[in-house]
């Protein structure tokens, strides 16, 4: 009796299978047949409010040079830059990330935390004529340093634990000029519990921190490192960024900063690293971000260029995979272009 009864329920199942769940009854491309209806069932969108446009400011006035590798893309002085969020803003983005590029460098970073540093007058500046720009404060060391890294150095190390007190200074001035976002890129432990304290500390309990978790040493930071002039200028970052082969150790960091108290969580670069951004999707709830970084930036453009992309479908399609695995955030240098497709 009791295996009747099973019987007949998969034979129930299996007639349901013939009617609808194979060809060719079931045809998956009744659902592409039309722009429309292909448009109605679009799963992901790109929205310009999650597009964050980075910015590289200089010292002086007037300057606006263009990154050789990164075409489209500029060094430039804050009257420029500020010309330039005019732009930003009117193709409806609504963020920028500042990098400063300092005239002077020094081994103790004094221009990454100075009151009158590039990116502390230029985020003044920037919510004073635009206080509806988001403002996110990339904060590390490498820009204004000598040696180019992104911590204090002493016999040739990237000391961790010095090189914290240093980075939070860098935070609280971030926040002082009114920075909306402090986004740590430094790769140092312990780094979002510093910041976290020392915001709170000095009444900025309310400024959100978006930590890199999971920064690679990437081969794909290049083009980057020429717009920002902050290649270091012996051995790499391998000290202390990620391994690209390591998925399991990338969500250790993005727990680790959870628990330290980071408000959203960033993997970096993006593309390489979809599964990445997948996988934490999947495990945790804050919201992530994702950095198309500026390899990534170069090879659409130098393709694209070329002839051999065609770089409107290219774009979307890359940051439209990058939301697909599980973005919410993404920082990219085709903010403006997608902007303007996007309209
Ligand atoms: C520096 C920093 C880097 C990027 C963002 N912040 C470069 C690096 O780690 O050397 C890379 C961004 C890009 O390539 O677009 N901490
Ligand atoms: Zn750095």
């Amino acid at each position: 009796m009791k295996s009747t009864i099973a019987k007949s329920t998969d034979s129930a199942a299996n007639a349901h299978a013939t009617s609808s769940g194979h060809f060719p009854h079931l045809r998956l491309r009744r659902l592409r047949g039309s722009a429309e209806i292909r448009s109605m069932l679009q799963e992901t969108h790109l929205r310009k409010e999650q597009l964050i446009y980075p910015l590289f400011i200089t010292e002086a006035a007037g300057i606006k040079k263009p990154i050789s590798s990164m075409p489209g893309i500029h060094q430039q002085s804050i009257d420029a830059a500020l010309f330039e969020i005019e732009e930003v803003a009117g193709l409806g983005l609504t963020s920028v990330i500042l990098f400063g590029i300092p005239d002077e460098k020094d081994p103790e970073a004094r221009g990454a935390w100075s009151e009158n540093g590039v990116v502390q007058t230029a985020t003044r500046q920037i919510k004073e004529r635009f206080p509806n720009i988001v403002v996110v404060a990339d904060t590390c060391l490498c820009e204004y340093m000598s040696h180019g890294h992104c911590g204090v150095v002493a016999d040739g190390q990237v000391l961790n634990d010095p090189s914290l007190a240093v980075l939070a200074k860098t935070a609280v001035s971030q926040a002082q000029a009114g920075a909306d976002l402090i986004a740590p890129s430094d790769m140092m432990d312990g780094r979002v519990a510093a910041f976290r304290a020392a915001l709170d500390a000095h009444g900025y309990e309310h400024v959100p921190i978006m930590a890199y978790s999971a920064k690679f040493a990437s081969s794909m930071y290049g083009p980057f490192r020429e717009a920002a002039e902050s290649a270091p200028s012996f051995g790499d970052r391998t000290a202390y960024q990620m391994n690209p082969a390591n998925a399991r150790e990338a969500m250790r960091e993005i727990e680790l900063d959870i628990q330290e108290g980071a408000d959203i969580v960033m993997i970096k670069p993006a593309l390489p690293y979809l599964d990445l951004i997948r996988e934490a999707r999947t495990l945790f709830k804050l919201p992530i971000a994702a950095y198309n970084v500026s390899g990534e930036y170069a090879m659409v453009k130098a393709a694209s260029q070329k002839g051999w992309l065609d770089e409107r479908r290219v774009v979307t399609e890359i940051l439209t995979s990058i939301k697909r695995a599980g973005a919410d955030l993404i920082i990219t240098y085709h903010a403006k272009d997608m902007a303007g497709w996007l309209s």
